[in-house]
C-alpha cells in the first residue's frame, strides 16, 4: 500500500465559515492564537496558523452559496483539502464530475460537494513544515532537558488544523464518498456511529470524524489545532479562559487517538479544540471498532465527574448537539 492518498490529498488546508456574528468570530479567531493575513474588509477575513493552514470567516448570506454555512446560522461552509500534485487535482475533478458538479475558481482550486451537501475544495497546498522544537521531557530513566527550565505558554499559537468533526445522520452513509470516491482511510469507529477517517496511510490518526448526532442534520461539531504538548493546551486554554471564553469540555485527555485536549465553545457554530500528542500513524495501524460509550470519550477530563463508570457534564448530556447553544 502506498503512503499517499491516490489523490495526493494530505489534510486540511483551509477551513471556510460563515457566521452572524462576524466581530465575535473575529475577537475569538485572534484570542485562539492565529494570525490575521487579510484586510479587514467587514464582511471577511482570513486567519492562519503557523504552518499556513487557514481559517476563512464571511458573515453569513443564507441567499448566497458561498455565504451559507450548514446547520444553522453560523457554522461550516466549506471544507478546504490540501492536494500535493496538480495531477491530483485533475484526477479528482475527474472522479467527483462522473456525477456531481464541479467548478474550478480563477485561483485554480476545485469546488464540489460531498454526498451530504458540504461544500469541499482541493487546492494545492499551501501548508509548509514549520520546524518545531521538541518538547524536551526529564523521564525516570532518560532525562532529556538537563540544566534548562520546561517552556512556559502565556498563550496558544497552533501549529496546524489537526481535524473536523462532523455530526451527521448516519455516519456509514456519510463516511462511504470519503472512503469510496476520495480514498480515505478508517483508523477507528464506533460502529457504524462514529468514524475516524485519515485521508492517507501514513499522518494523522484523523483528518475526518463523522459522528452520528442526536439532533437531525448536519453540522460540524467541532475544529481541531495542533499546538506543541500539554503544556500548551493548558497555557492556551487559560488564556482563553481569562479572556472569558467558556469552556465545553476539558482540559484532558482522548482514549481514542491519545491526544490531550482543551474544547471551547465559539461564535462559530461549532466548538473549536487544542490538540496536542496525537496519534500519528502508518498502514500498520491496527484499526479498532470501540463501543460507543459516554466514558470512550475521555481518559480523563476535568470538569467532568465519573459516576458508576459513565461520565456526567455536557459531554455526556449532548456531547453532538449544537455547541453555540451551550
Ligand atoms: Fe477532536
Amino acid at each position: 500500500m502506498s503512503q499517499a492518498n491516490r489523490f495526493s490529498i494530505h489534510g486540511i488546508d483551509r477551513v471556510k465559515f460563515a457566521v452572524d456574528d462576524f466581530a465575535q468570530a473575529l475577537q475569538f479567531a485572534n484570542d485562539w492564537g492565529l494570525t490575521q493575513i487579510s484586510v479587514q474588509t467587514g464582511d471577511r477575513a482570513v486567519f492562519q496558523a503557523q504552518d499556513g493552514s487557514e481559517i476563512e470567516i464571511v458573515l453569513t448570506d443564507m441567499n448566497n452559496p458561498e455565504r451559507r454555512p450548514i446547520g444553522g446560522t453560523s457554522g461550516l461552509c466549506e471544507m478546504v483539502w490540501g492536494v500535493s500534485s496538480p495531477e491530483g487535482l485533475k484526477a479528482l475533478a475527474l472522479e467527483l464530475g462522473r456525477d456531481r458538479e464541479v467548478r474550478w475558481d480563477e485561483q485554480g482550486s476545485l469546488h464540489s460537494v460531498d454526498d451530504l451537501g458540504i461544500g469541499q475544495c482541493f487546492r494545492m497546498s499551501q501548508r509548509h513544515k514549520v520546524p518545531a522544537e521538541p518538547t524536551r521531557y526529564n523521564s525516570p530513566s532518560q532525562p532529556d532537558r538537563i540544566n534548562r527550565r520546561a517552556a512556559r505558554y502565556e498563550a496558544a499559537c497552533p501549529f496546524e488544523i489537526s481535524h473536523a468533526a462532523i455530526g451527521v445522520d448516519d455516519a456509514g452513509e456519510a463516511s462511504k464518498f470519503y472512503i469510496e470516491r476520495l480514498g480515505f482511510i478508517i483508523s477507528d469507529r464506533y460502529a457504524n456511529r462514529g468514524i475516524f477517517l485519515r485521508c492517507a496511510p501514513a499522518g494523522n490518526h484523523h483528518h475526518l470524524f463523522l459522528m452520528n448526532s442526536r439532533v437531525p442534520g448536519t453540522r460540524l461539531n467541532h475544529l481541531a489545532f495542533k499546538v506543541r504538548d500539554i503544556h500548551e493546551v493548558i497555557g492556551g486554554g487559560q488564556a482563553l479562559d481569562a479572556k472569558g471564553w467558556r469552556t465545553f469540555a476539558g482540559p484532558g485527555r482522548h482514549t481514542v487517538s491519545s491526544a490531550c485536549f482543551w474544547y471551547f465553545v465559539t461564535p462559530l457554530g461549532c466548538s473549536w479544540e487544542y490538540a496536542a500528542d496525537e496519534d500519528i500513524v502508518t498502514e500498520d495501524w491496527e484499526t479498532t471498532d470501540f463501543a460507543a460509550t459516554a466514558e470512550i470519550f475521555s481518559e480523563w477530563t476535568f470538569g467532568l465527574e465519573k459516576s458508576d463508570g459513565r461520565l456526567r457534564g455536557p459531554i455526556s448530556l449532548s456531547k453532538e448537539a449544537p455547541l453555540g447553544n451551550h
